[in-house]
C-alpha cells in the first residue's frame, strides 16, 4: 500500500535511503565487496576482465551509462553501453575477456532478454544480470546475478530501482578495480563513501518543499532542458526522461559541452534549464556553459553542492545538495530530479503512477 504517501512513486522516492542500505550491506564482507554476492564462481569469471559491454533499456540504460564512466576511470577496463533494441540487431565484435552485463528492474524486458540470449551465442567470458526480481527470466538465464534490493516497484516511472542499480554498478566497478590492482586501503575508502549514500539521500528529502516550488515554475512551461557533464550527463538524461514520462512535457538532456552545437538556439526566457553542477574538476567548464544560458535569458535552475558558491539571481534559482564523493554524487543528484518531475506532474494534474501509453514491464518489442 501507499501508506502515508499520495502516490507509489512518491513512496518509492522516499524509500531510497532504506533500499540503498539494503542493497549495499549484503554485498559487503569485512568492509570490502563480497564477490560471492554475484555468484559462487564470480571471482574466477571476473578476475581478468578487460572489457565490459552493458546493455539495457530506458532508465536502466541510464544507469549503465553512469557506470561506464566509473568502469573506465576506476578500473581501466574499456566499457561500451548500448540500448538493448540496438545491440540485439547488429553484428557485435567481442574481444577476449569481455563481460556482458544487463541491467533491468523487471528482468522481463523483451529487448534486454533477447540481447542476453544473443550475447550467449557470442564469445563473452561471462554474463551478469543486475536485476530487481530474483525469479525473473533475466536472472535465470544469466551466469552471474547481482540483485538490487529495491523491493517491488509499482510506479511506472522507475526511481528506487535506478538508484539501487547505481549502487550495484559502483560495487561491481570496485570489484573489477580490485582485480586490476586497487589497494585494499583504497577499496575500504570507496566503500566508506558508498555507506554514506543513505544519509546523503535523507538530506535531500528535506529539500522537498524547495523542489516543489521550483517544479511549479517548470510545470507552467512546455519544454525543459537538462544539462550535465561527465556522469551528470546520464543523470540529466534520467531527469529529462522522468519529466517526460509523468508530465508529458517535452524535455531533453544534453552534455553541457554540446550547448553551442545546437540546443543553445532553443534557449530564451521561456525555457527552464536544469543544470547539474557538482563540485568536481568539470565545474569550471560547467560554469562557462551556464554563463551562455544566462546571457540568453534562460531560466536557470542550478543544482550544486553545498559551499560551491552559487547564489540565487533574478532568473536563477540554486538548489544545494549535500557535498558527496564521485561514486555517490550520481545517486545524490538523481533525487532532486525525481522530486522535480513528481511535483511538476502534481501541478499539471497528470497520472503520476500510471502515465498514459506506458507499461511497467515491456515484455513485447
Ligand atoms: C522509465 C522506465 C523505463 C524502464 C525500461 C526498462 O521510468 O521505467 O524506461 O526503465 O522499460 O525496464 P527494466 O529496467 O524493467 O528492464
Amino acid at each position: 500500500t501507499k501508506g502515508i504517501y499520495d502516490h507509489f512513486m512518491q513512496k518509492e522516492i522516499f524509500e531510497q535511503d532504506t533500499v540503498l542500505e539494503r542493497t549495499l550491506l549484503p554485498a559487503l564482507k569485512n568492509g570490502l565487496v563480497n564477490e560471492a554476492a554475484l555468484g559462487d564462481n564470480a571471482a574466477e569469471l571476473l578476475k581478468d576482465i578487460e572489457h565490459v559491454h552493458i546493455v539495457a533499456c530506458g532508465t536502466s540504460y541510464h544507469a549503465g551509462m553512469v557506470a561506464s564512466y566509473t568502469l573506465e576511470s576506476l578500473c581501466g577496463v574499456t566499457c561500451k553501453v548500448e540500448l538493448a533494441s540496438e545491440y540485439r540487431y547488429r553484428r557485435v565484435v567481442v574481444k577476449p575477456k569481455t563481460l556482458f552485463v544487463t541491467l533491468s528492474q523487471s528482468g522481463e524486458t523483451a529487448d534486454t532478454l533477447a540481447a542476453l540470449r544473443f550475447a550467449k551465442r557470442q564469445p563473452y567470458q561471462a554474463t551478469l544480470a543486475i536485476c530487481n526480481v530474483p525469479e525473473s527470466s533475466l536472472v535465470r538465464e544469466s551466469q552471474l546475478v547481482f540483485l538490487t534490493q529495491a523491493g517491488p516497484e509499482i510506479g511506472v516511472a522507475s526511481t528506487k530501482a535506478f538508484t539501487t542499480q547505481l549502487m550495484n554498478m559502483s560495487l561491481l566497478a570496485v570489484l573489477l578495480a580490485r582485480y586490476q590492482g586497487l589497494s585494499q586501503h583504497r577499496e575500504l575508502a570507496l566503500i566508506d563513501m558508498l555507506r554514506r549514500a543513505p544519509e546523503q539521500v535523507r538530506r535531500v528529502y528535506s529539500l522537498d518543499n524547495q523542489i516543489a516550488e521550483l517544479a511549479e515554475g517548470i510545470a507552467e512551461r512546455n519544454y525543459a532542458l537538462f544539462l550535465g557533464r561527465g556522469q551528470m550527463y546520464p543523470i540529466a538524461m534520467e531527469g529529462a526522461l522522468k519529466l517526460k514520462e509523468i508530465t508529458y512535457m517535452s524535455a531533453e538532456a544534453y552534455a553541457a559541452g554540446e550547448l553551442k552545437h545546437g540546443p543553445l538556439a532553443l534557449v530564451d526566457s521561456q525555457v527552464p534549464v536544469v543544470a547539474l553542477a557538482p563540485y568536481n574538476p568539470l565545474l569550471a567548464k560547467m560554469k562557462s556553459n551556464l554563463a551562455e544560458v544566462r546571457a540568453r535569458g534562460g531560466q536557470l535552475i542550478v543544482i550544486a553542492d553545498e559551499g560551491a558558491g552559487y547564489r540565487d539571481g533574478t532568473s536563477e534559482r540554486v538548489l544545494t545538495v549535500p557535498k558527496s564523493g564521485g561514486l555517490i554524487s550520481p545517486i545524490v543528484y538523481t533525487l532532486p530530479l525525481q522530486l522535480l518531475a513528481y511535483h511538476a506532474a502534481l501541478y499539471r494534474g497528470t497520472n503520476v503512477d500510471q502515465p498514459r501509453n506506458l507499461a511497467k514491464s515491456v515484455t513485447v518489442e
